[in-house]
This record gives C-alpha cells, sequence and structure tokens, in this order.
C-alpha cells in the first residue's frame, strides 16, 4: 500500500497515512534516543532488526490469541498496520529485576522476583513519563477499569508467551514495555513495538545484555547484539 502524509514523527519511527483511513504505515529509523531524549544516537540497521522482530513477534502473540495492530510488512523498514488511539501509558512487565525498578526500590539488578509485576507510566515526554497507578489512570479518564483489567490480562499473557518464545532463544526476558491503543470500534489492541529497544534480554547462558542497555549505559557492540538477537529469533520460529 502507497504512503500517504507522514501523520506523525516519534524518537524512533515515522507514521504515514494511507488510501484506507483505518490502516497506517509504521517506518523504523535507525534513531536511538534515552533518558526522555536527552542522550542521542543512531545505531546502524536498528530499523530493519526492530521492524522484523516486532513483526515476527505480534504473529506470534496473534496466534497465541493476542490482538495486535499487525497487518502486513511492507518493506525491511516499513509495516502496514491498523489505525489506532494509543492509550497514553507505557505498561512494563517485569521478571526480574533491572533499570529503573532496581534504582527505585534499591535491588540489585538480578532479582528473580516470586511472581511477574506490572507498572504503568502516563507517556508525557514533558513530564519525564511518571509512573501512574490504576486510580489515576481512571480518574483522568485515560482509560476505563474494564480497559485496565483487558490490558493487564493481555500483558500477563503477552509475558508468559514471550518469556517461552525467548527462552526456545537461549533468552531470558527481564522485562518490557508495551503500548496499548483503541481501534475504531473501542476494542484494545497491542500497538507500536516489541523490540531489543523495548524489552531487556539477556544471554541466557552468559547474562549478556543484547538491548538497548547496551545504548543506554555505554557498553557497546549493539549493531552485533541486535543482529545476534534477530538470528537466533529467526532460527527459532
Ligand atoms: P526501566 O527499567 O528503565 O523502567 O525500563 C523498563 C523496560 O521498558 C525496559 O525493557 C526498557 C523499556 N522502556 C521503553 O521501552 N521505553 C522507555 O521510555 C523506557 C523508560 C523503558
Ligand atoms: N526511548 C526513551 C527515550 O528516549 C527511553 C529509553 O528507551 O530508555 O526517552
Amino acid at each position: 500500500m502507497e504512503k500517504g502524509a507522514l501523520l506523525y514523527e516519534g524518537k524512533a519511527k515515522r507514521v504515514y497515512t494511507t488510501e484506507v483511513p483505518d490502516l497506517l504505515v509504521i517506518a523504523y529509523k535507525d534513531d536511538a534516543t534515552a533518558f526522555n531524549g536527552q542522550k542521542k544516537g543512531s545505531v546502524s540497521g536498528k530499523g530493519i532488526i526492530n521492524n522484523q522482530m516486532s513483526n515476527r513477534l505480534m504473529e506470534y502473540l496473534e496466534q497465541n490469541g493476542i490482538p495486535t495492530h499487525f497487518v502486513e510488512e511492507q518493506s525491511e523498514r516499513e509495516t502496514l498496520v491498523k489505525k489506532v488511539s494509543i492509550v497514553p501509558l507505557e505498561v512494563i512487565v517485569r521478571n526480574i529485576a533491572a533499570g529503573s525498578f532496581s534504582q527505585r526500590y534499591g535491588v540489585e539488578e538480578g532479582l528473580i522476583f516470586a511472581e511477574p509485576t506490572i507498572e504503568f507510566s502516563y507517556k508525557n515526554d514533558a513530564l519525564h513519563d511518571p509512573l501512574m497507578n490504576e486510580y489515576h489512570i481512571i480518574s483522568l479518564g485515560i482509560a476505563t477499569r474494564e480497559e485496565i483489567d483487558t490490558i493487564k490480562c493481555y500483558a500477563f499473557a503477552i509475558n508468559d508467551s514471550l518469556k517461552t518464545f525467548w527462552a526456545g532463544c537461549g533468552i531470558t526476558l527481564v522485562d518490557f514495555k508495551l503500548e496499548f491503543g483503541r481501534l475504531s470500534d473501542g476494542s484494545i489492541v497491542l500497538a507500536d513495538e516489541i523490540s531489543p529497544d523495548t524489552s531487556r534480554l539477556w544471554d541466557t547462558a552468559t547474562g549478556k545484555k543484547m538491548d538497548k542497555d547496551r545504548f543506554r549505559r555505554d557498553l557497546g557492540g549493539i549493531e552485533l547484539a541486535y543482529a545476534e538477537v534477530m538470528k537466533r529469533l529467526n532460527a527459532h520460529l
């Protein structure tokens, strides 16, 4: 499908209209940012890997009963998706302590939780994506109680599916961020992307970080790490 007008430009993707009102094209960039856009860089080939990886994972999740925005891969960087109105929440599921959780609660990275945990942040760069509880979400009309319940149910089901998938690739799923959207009929679907930009993926054998923490923490070797994750994913499919 032909791309139309640029609708929105985010930090890692551009979104275009198409001739069909309910369909959009997402184009993945190589740009990388961290710490609310304060740190900027570029990771060569990242857009190609994130596009293809996110699509393979969304197809896998669809097979496991999770509705997503995914329609069709158009090219190595571009994907046709259903148009959604994004629920402005970052939905973060964690299996192992890391990142902001470790900092906030003073726990060592690598602590394995008794049960997976979930948190919500309000998607608002100017406010630095503050944490938000379910009462706040309802108070501000960001989502209804029923929508929050659906989102939580999908998020934990996605975690179960992805943990199993990545385990088959020799990768430990530490945590990840999801975004959901509403279709024109109001139903909730998984949107945005699932990639090493939005997940923490550790090599199960060595503990090596294979995700965007290599950029956030200046660990180097990010291109190689993303390519290795993609190689293992393709081999496992
Ligand atoms: P955090 O530990 O920094 O809160 O990150 C948790 C997970 O969410 C991690 O896998 C990275 C991902 N994430 C995003 O995708 N976008 C963001 O803006 C942030 C802060 C985290
Ligand atoms: N993408 C986010 C930003 O630039 C942060 C992150 O992924 O760490 O704000």
